[in-house]
């Protein structure tokens, strides 16, 4: 709900749980007042104080009042230059010469529904959905309109915030940062959570308090990253899964990107999040507009659990768009570990026939099927049948595997060209390249200038030619480098500032195309796994290829990791052979299949080498998975403990809604002779229910199963696993 008090120019965004308060001061400026636990509609503005503050400037405006200065006050847009010396959200290159930027308060107006941003990412909600308001500040030296757009989803707890430069003026000016978000705090006893990693290893979480200065993630790669996700959190030191305040931010960008946390000198704090500022110069023509990416923001009194969930629900009704957002996605098996660039029609057909076998629905041919790809040296950007690997083309394989009852996917990297390929010998020119300079390659390849139109029409030309040839379900949009050499042939030299940011674009340009003239077909978004986990893509990959690690044990953190923002229903996650791929750990299948299966679930081996009771078991696993489909997807995630803190086991739970169902995952570390018994105590449940342990029979409490908790079986073995689904009864 957003309520405004116009006499006061005071603006007010209430959620179920949360109220999130702005007001324009005497010299116009929109300070951020107050966002926390919802309370009642009045002026929360008291709880600004402030009073002379040596070197801290004081506004022409505020003639001799010392006591008010830009560089004490929380602002909800913090400026550049004139007086505010912390965490800038604007910097302006005015035609003078100048990098400052000024905003007062000009006015604001409502929309019904969310707002929608042109050629990006969004949430988006219909008129009895959510809420939109926009406030305008204007910088009048510099002729900049600044449109802060704000989408309130009351039930979800979330509030989406946007911005929109428009150059108001006669003269060119240059953009140098357009941050999405400025979120001020009062205090400084903080934590901040964010969550890094590596390829084969994303999302780590990791916490540490809010120290005097500034502490910064992100990325320069042209991709969110495998490093640094665009989603961080800020909360109280005692905040655990339970209790405690703590925000989440998250921005729905997939290029380079910055969070940085300031804490200043008198103990106040500031979250500015958005594009990354480094080669980022965007020219604003007079009447010229830029949208910055948008960023959610969901607050929870009551523990990081409470965020999650609110995430899951917000992204999986808001975020994803029809018909996947709630249409069950097919359980899939990839050919990648099982056959790597090693196949021909007959060994794909095989693996897809015992797949079909044991009840898996979607066969996806990986890389490997086109141009001259025979390793990763040669073929990308050739998107034409490897008439020797497959002689009769897609028209004969693709029925083969739909004669099984199956579904067929494909694998495509569209930004990237090889140098050994005929689209590179047809166009050298369409890379990313500095004049004078050979560029540098990454896993010996070149990136196409996606911030061109002309080179993304050629590259969904050979799409459209590739899906429309055959039945095709799904795609594997992958993307196995980080972007270096960044110069576009199609902008001049003093635009050049624009083309991290463009590329960006021209990905959502063409996945959009897709979305639209393929609604049905389901593409998962992958960069070598998990480097481009973020809420842009979500919106048009409604699944992600979690990480390129398939190790279950591994996978405990990167998914526990990845599932503080992020449904369980957006992670690719497959069974894989053992000894593992990446790691050459021995993990039961059991535990592989149970840390799959709370994913968007698939296997990635050669089905044909399982065993007759490896086959059993995956046929069980694929029905237990899509039985618990509704529960495992659109159930209320809780993480029961934290693979970074107790290594003796990990475990978590999905609970229905109205309580009637869970299912209980516990992975067990390395086991160990004469173990301690424990109990795990669950969550989520309704305390008065009795709950009946599926196939022993038990019945508990919901109360008792809360409080004194389940005792876990000892189970001998390296990393065992089971699973608990409770049901209420009576
Ligand atoms: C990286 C992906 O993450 C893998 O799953 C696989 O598709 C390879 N690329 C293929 O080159």
């Amino acid at each position: 709900m957003i309520v405004l008090d116009q006499e006061n120019k005071i603006f007010t965004l209430h959620t179920q749980n949360t109220t999130y308060q702005m007001k324009v001061d005497q010299y116009h400026v929109l300070e951020h007042i107050y966002y926390g636990a919802r309370i009642d509609n009045r002026d929360l503005s008291g709880l600004i104080k402030c009073g002379e503050r040596s070197f801290s400037p004081n506004p022409d405006e505020a003639g001799r009042n010392r006591d008010y200065s830009l560089d004490v006050m929380p602002q909800e847009y913090s400026t550049c230059g004139v007086g505010d010396f912390r965490l800038p959200s604007i910097e302006l290159e005015l035609p003078g010469g100048s990098h400052t930027a000024d905003l007062r308060y000009e006015g604001f107006h409502l929309e019904k529904g969310k707002y929608k941003l042109v050629g990006l990412p969004g949430f988006h909600g219909m008129e009895n959905e959510a809420e939109t308001l926009v406030v305008l500040l204007k910088d009048s030296a510099a002729r900049i309109a600044v449109e802060m757009y704000y989408g309130v989803f009351e039930d979800f707890d979330l509030i989406t915030r946007a911005i929109r430069l428009v150059n108001e003026g006669t003269e060119t000016i240059r953009v140098c940062r357009c941050a999405s978000l400025c979120l001020d705090f009062t205090r400084s006893d903080l934590d901040l959570i964010t969550f890094n990693g590596h390829h084969l290893m994303e999302r780590c979480l990791d916490r540490g308090p809010v120290r005097p200065g500034i502490q910064s993630v992100g990325s320069v790669r042209g991709i969110s990253s495998h490093q640094h996700n665009p989603f961080v959190m800020i909360c109280d030191h005692d905040a655990d899964e339970d209790r405690g305040m703590c925000y989440g931010a998250m921005l729905l960008y997939s290029g380079s990107f910055e969070a940085a946390v300031e804490c200043s000198q008198y103990e106040n704090s500031r979250l500015v999040m958005g594009i990354h500022p480094y080669h980022f110069c965007w020219t604003l023509e007079p009447a010229g507009t830029f949208t910055a990416p948008e960023t959610a923001m969901v607050c929870s009194p009551d523990g990081f659990g409470q965020m999650s969930r609110q995430y899951h629900k917000a992204i999986r009704k808001h975020l994803l768009r029809d018909p996947y957002q709630y249409e069950r996605k097919p359980v899939l098996v990839n050919n990648w570990e099982a056959t790597y660039f090693d196949f021909d029609a007959d060994k794909l057909v095989d693996i897809a026939r015992e797949a079909a076998d044991l009840g898996i629905e979607l066969f996806v041919m990986d890389d490997g099927w086109f141009g001259s790809r025979n390793d990763d040296n040669s073929g990308l950007g050739d998107w034409q049948v490897n008439r020797e690997k497959l002689p009769g083309g897609l028209e004969a394989l693709v029925p083969c595997v739909k004669d099984l009852g199956m579904k067929f996917g494909i694998w495509m990297e569209p930004e990237m060209v090889n140098e050994d390929s005929d689209l590179y010998r047809a166009h050298p020119d369409w890379i990313l390249r500095v004049p004078g300079r050979a560029p540098s390659r990454g896993r010996g390849q070149l990136v196409l200038d996606f911030s061109r139109k002309d080179v993304r029409d050629h590259i969904y030309d050979q799409m459209k030619a590739v899906l429309d040839s055959a039945d095709i379900s799904y795609i594997k949009w992958d993307m196995n480098r980080s972007l270096t050499d960044v110069w576009s042939a199609g902008l001049p030299a003093g635009r050049q500032g624009e083309v991290y940011h463009r590329y960006v674009l021209g990905v959502y340009d063409l996945l959009e195309r897709l979305h639209c003239d393929y609604p049905y077909i389901l593409i998962e978004g992958c960069c070598g796994g998990g480097g481009r986990f973020d809420g842009g893509m979500l919106y048009y990959t409604p699944q992600i290829w979690c990480s390129d690690d398939t190790d279950a044990i591994d996978r405990l953190r990167i998914q526990y990791g990845t599932s503080f923002c992020y449904p369980v229903c957006t992670m690719g996650a497959h069974v894989s052979a053992v000894p593992n791929e990446q790691n050459g750990r021995f993990t039961p299948l059991e535990t592989r299949g149970i840390t799959a299966m709370s994913g968007a679930f698939g296997y990635e081996m050669d089905l044909g080498k399982c065993t007759e009771e490896e086959k059993r078991k995956i046929r069980c696993q694929v029905e237990t998975y899509k039985k618990h489909y509704n529960l495992i997807h659109d159930g209320d995630y809780y993480r029961l403990s934290s693979p970074f803190q107790d290594s003796s086991y990990t475990a978590w739970e999905q609970v229905s809604a109205g309580q009637k169902e869970a299912l209980v995952n516990v992975v067990m570390g390395c086991t160990h002779s004469a173990p301690p018994f424990r109990t795990l105590r669950l969550k989520g449940l309704n305390p008065s229910f009795q709950y009946q342990v599926d196939g022993i029979g038990e019945t508990y409490s919901g109360g008792e199963l809360m409080k004194s908790g389940y005792p876990l079986p000892q189970i001998r073995g390296d990393y065992p696993a089971f699973q608990i689904y409770l049901k209420a009864v009576g």
